[in-house]
C-alpha cells in the first residue's frame, strides 16, 4: 500500500492488486484499508495515478514492474509461510506466459536468502514457460520501512539495496529510483535477501540488549536510559532502538527472527544470539505483570486498566503486540480488565471480546486507581496521573506523577 503509493508519487502509475474485493473497493475510493499517518492523503493527491483491481493478469500486462508485496507469516513453528508468495507467483507467472514484453518482478517481500532464486523463480517460469533474467526480470528489493513513519522512510531512505542479476532489470530499477540521492546498493540477490534479515535481527538484538542491561540497571538502582544515551553517543554504536521497555512486536521483527532462527537450525547453525534474542523478548511484557504482583499478590477482581494495545503508537496494529501476552496473563488471574487505545480497540475487541474498552483515556483513568501503560501513545502523556497506581512498561514521563510509579527498568 505504502510503496504504491509513493511510487504513484514519484510520477509513475500505479496499479495495487490485491484478493480482498473489501480492500480492493476502499482504495479505489481514494482511502487506505490500513492507518497510516498521511497515506489517505497521499493518495486522494494521486488518484489519477493509481487504483487497484482484484485482477493479477490485466495489472501485469498493463505495466513494466510488478512488485510482490504479500506477507510472509510464521507456521506453527515459527518457520516462514511461503503460502502467499506462491500463490501471488503463480497468478504473475501466467500473466507473464501471455505477455510480449520484457516484464520485471520485483520481490518487496520480506524473503530469506535463496527465496527468490528458489521457489519465486521457480513458481515464475513453470507458470510462464520463460526464463527468469534472460525472457524476464527478477530483483530482490527488501523494504525497510517502519509502520507510523513509513512514508518518510519511504522518501528519505537511509539507502536503497537492490539484488539483480541481470542488465535490464537493474537499469530499470536505477531509473526508477533515480530521484533519490541516498546510497543504493546492487547486490547478488540472495545478499539482498540476507540484508534485510540481518537488519532486523540486529534491531532486535539492540532492543533485547537493551532490555536485559535496563532489568539489571533497575536491580542496581541506575537510570537504565541515560545508560544508554551515553552508550549511543558512541558512532560506532549509535542510539537508535536503545528503547528498553517490554520489548519489541509487530508484524516484523518476532516473524523475522522466528524464521532466520528456523533457517538457521535446519541448516545446522547454532543460533545461539537469536535465541536469546526472542527469550529476552518472550519474558519482557511478563514483568509486568510481576511488578504488579507486588503491589496486589491477588488479582482476581480488580479492575486493571491497560493504556495502549497497537504494537507501537501511530498506528492500529495488533499483530504480536505486547499487550497480548499481557492481557492474556491478566485474564488468567482473573483480573476485571479495562483497556483502551486511540486506534487500535476495533481489531483488539475481535480478540478479546471479553475485556471492558474505555471510550478514552481520561475515561479510563475516572474507572480505575491502577494502571499498565503498554503502548507510548503521545496522548497518554497528557493525562493527570496524580493518585493513580502506574505500573509503565514504555516510560510515559507523566506517568512517574502517579502515587505510585514503577517501570519495567526503571
Ligand atoms: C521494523 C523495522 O524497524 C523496519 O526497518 C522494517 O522495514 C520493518 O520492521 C519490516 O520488516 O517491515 P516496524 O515493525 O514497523 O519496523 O516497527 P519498529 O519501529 O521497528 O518497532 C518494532 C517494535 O520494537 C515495536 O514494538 C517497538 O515498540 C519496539 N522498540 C523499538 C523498542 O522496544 N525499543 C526501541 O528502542 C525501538
Amino acid at each position: 500500500m505504502v510503496t504504491g503509493a509513493c511510487l504513484a508519487d514519484l510520477g509513475n502509475e500505479v496499479i495495487l492488486v490485491d484478493t480482498d474485493p473489501a480492500k480492493v473497493a476502499t482504495i479505489n475510493e481514494s482511502r487506505s484499508p490500513i492507518y497510516e499517518p498521511g497515506l489517505d492523503e497521499l493518495l486522494s493527491r494521486n488518484c489519477h495515478h493509481i487504483w487497484a483491481t482484484s485482477d493479477t493478469q490485466k495489472a501485469v500486462i498493463e505495466t513494466d514492474i510488478t512488485f510482490i508485496a504479500v506477507g510472509t507469516p510464521s507456521r506453527a513453528d515459527g518457520s516462514i509461510d511461503l503460502t502467499y508468495i506462491e500463490s501471488a507467483c503463480r497468478d504473475i507467472g501466467r500473466a507473464i506466459k501471455e505477455k510480449e514484453t520484457f516484464h520485471i518482478v520485483v520481490v518487496k517481500s520480506t524473503v530469506l536468502a535463496g527465496t527468490t532464486e528458489g521457489v519465486i523463480r521457480r513458481t515464475l517460469e513453470e507458470e510462464s514457460r520463460k526464463m527468469a533474467h534472460v525472457d524476464f526480470g527478477l530483483v530482490s528489493n527488501p523494504e525497510f520501512l517502519r509502520e507510523g513513519s513509513a512514508l518518510h522512510d519511504f522518501f528519505e531512505s537511509d539507502r536503497i539495496i537492490i539484488g539483480v542479476a541481470d542488465e535490464r532489470s537493474q537499469v530499470a530499477l536505477e531509473d526508477l529510483y533515480a530521484s533519490f540521492t541516498c546510497p543504493k546498493l546492487y547486490t547478488a540477490i540472495p545478499v539482498a535477501e540476507m540484508i534485510k534479515y540481518v537488519n532486523n535481527a540486529f534491531l532486535a538484538t539492540k532492543i533485547s540488549f537493551a532490555n536485559e542491561i535496563g532489568n539489571l540497571c533497575k536491580v542496581l538502582g541506575i537510570d537504565t536510559a541515560l545508560v544508554f544515551e551515553g552508550v549511543g553517543l558512541d558512532a560506532r554504536i549509535n542510539s537508535a532502538f536503545f528503547r528498553s521497555g517490554i520489548g519489541f512486536g509487530g508484524s516484523c521483527f518476532p516473524k523475522d527472527l522466528r524464521a532466520l532462527k528456523a533457517q538457521a537450525e535446519e541448516r545446522g547453525v547454532q543460533p545461539r544470539i537469536l535465541k536469546a534474542v526472542i527469550a529476552v523478548n518472550e519474558d519482557q511484557p511478563l514483568r509486568l505483570i510481576t511488578l504488579i504482583k507486588k503491589y496486589h499478590p491477588e488479582l482476581t477482581g480488580k479492575r486493571i486498566g491497560v493504556l495502549g494495545l497497537a504494537f507501537k503508537p501511530d498506528t492500529d496494529d495488533i499483530r504480536e503486540s505486547r499487550a497480548i501476552p499481557i492481557i492474556r496473563e491478566l485474564l488468567q488471574e482473573r483480573a476485571d480488565i479495562i483497556a483502551y487505545d486511540p486506534l487500535a480497540m476495533k481489531a483488539f475487541s475481535r480478540l478479546y471480546p471479553q475485556i471492558t474498552y474505555a471510550s478514552s483515556a481520561k475515561e479510563l483513568l475516572r474507572q480505575t486507581d491502577t494502571i499498565l501503560i503498554t503502548t507510548e501513545w503521545e496522548e497518554f502523556e497528557m493525562l493527570d496521573y496524580s493518585n493513580k497506581f502506574v505500573i509503565d512498561g514504555r516510560r510515559v514521563k507523566m506517568a512517574e506523577k502517579g502515587s505510585i510509579y514503577e517501570g519495567v527498568c526503571w
